[in-house]
């Protein structure tokens, strides 16, 4: 496992998913409990070495923070990040920990999965001011159906680093048993968009999980030309809750627009 998410924390595929995970957040009903099968450290440093290398997130939410456009459902990004920082300047970027438990409810229960003993460190050191947080140093895919509560509502956010060609497999076989043991959960897979056979062989193999129509959201931040570059990202939802079509339109079309290279935005339902 080489993957470290440091070089990639506050870029565009960041953007795209912390913005709809936050809205699912403030628009699921509670209580909620909340699985990450794949949390990262939780908090990043832009000024570290990972970030000023990359430069992702510069390009990323460094223009977000400054863009004058930005539709309302990128704005709880913005004022999250913002806050993280003091209303200084953007040095902190909040991973999908922070995130999810800074919009935890009394009631609400929150799991993060990590893999990697020491980013499992790092994670446990964020979560410290939020009891209800709590963390795993395991396989966040078996973790999910294995602690996911049968009943009441649930989130579940699958993030993997997509540096195994197995993550496609699982991610799909995750998805069958989180809704064979609790119908009403919603799940948001978040997937790299490199060429299009791979993306349209996953949504396949998930359209024969069963699991009810899938929202999917693509931001294509180039012609898909060469399959060697995350031209994108998507993100593929089971049992997204109404409006949320035209919240993820609003999210990619601006994240395209904004900082793709004549890209385009496509929400659609496979079923
Ligand atoms: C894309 S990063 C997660 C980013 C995080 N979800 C966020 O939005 O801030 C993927 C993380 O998964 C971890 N990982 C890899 N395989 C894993 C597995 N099977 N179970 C749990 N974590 C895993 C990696 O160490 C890495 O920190």
């Amino acid at each position: 496992m080489n993957y470290r998410h440091a070089f990639h924390a506050g870029n565009f595929a960041d953007l795209v998913k912390h913005a709809a995970l936050l809205d699912l957040l403030a628009h699921m009903p509670r209580p909620l409990s909340v699985i990450d099968t794949h949390a990262g450290r939780g908090l990043y440093d832009l000024s570290g070495a990972e970030a000023q290398r990359s430069g992702e997130a510069q390009a990323g939410i460094g223009q977000l923070m400054q863009a004058g456009d930005l539709p309302a459902a990128l704005q709880p990004l913005r004022t999250a990040v913002g806050q993280l920082n003091g209303g200084g300047a953007t040095r902190l970027y909040p991973g999908s920990p922070l995130l999810i438990a800074g919009a935890l409810r009394k009631g609400d229960t929150y799991l993060a999965c990590e893999l990697r003993p020491e980013e499992h460190a790092a994670l446990t050191q964020a979560l410290t001011p939020w009891p209800a947080a709590r963390t795993v140093c395991a396989d966040g895919y078996g973790e999910a159906a294995a602690k996911l509560p049968r009943e009441g509502e649930a989130l579940v956010l699958i993030d993997p680093p997509f540096e195994k060609s197995d993550d496609y497999r699982r991610c799909v076989e995750a998805l069958t048993a989180i809704a064979a043991k609790n119908p009403r959960a919603v799940v948001m897979i978040w997937l790299p968009l490199k060429d299009l056979e791979t993306f349209d062989s996953f949504v396949r193999d998930a359209e024969d999980a069963n699991v009810g129509p899938l929202l999917i959201a693509e931001a294509r931040m180039r012609p898909l030309t060469d399959p060697m570059k995350m031209n994108g990202c998507a993100l593929v939802l089971a049992r997204a809750p109404a409006g949320m079509a035209q919240t993820l339109q609003s999210i990619c079309d601006w994240t395209v627009g904004a900082l793709g290279q004549g890209g385009s935005a496509r929400i659609w339902t496979a079923t």
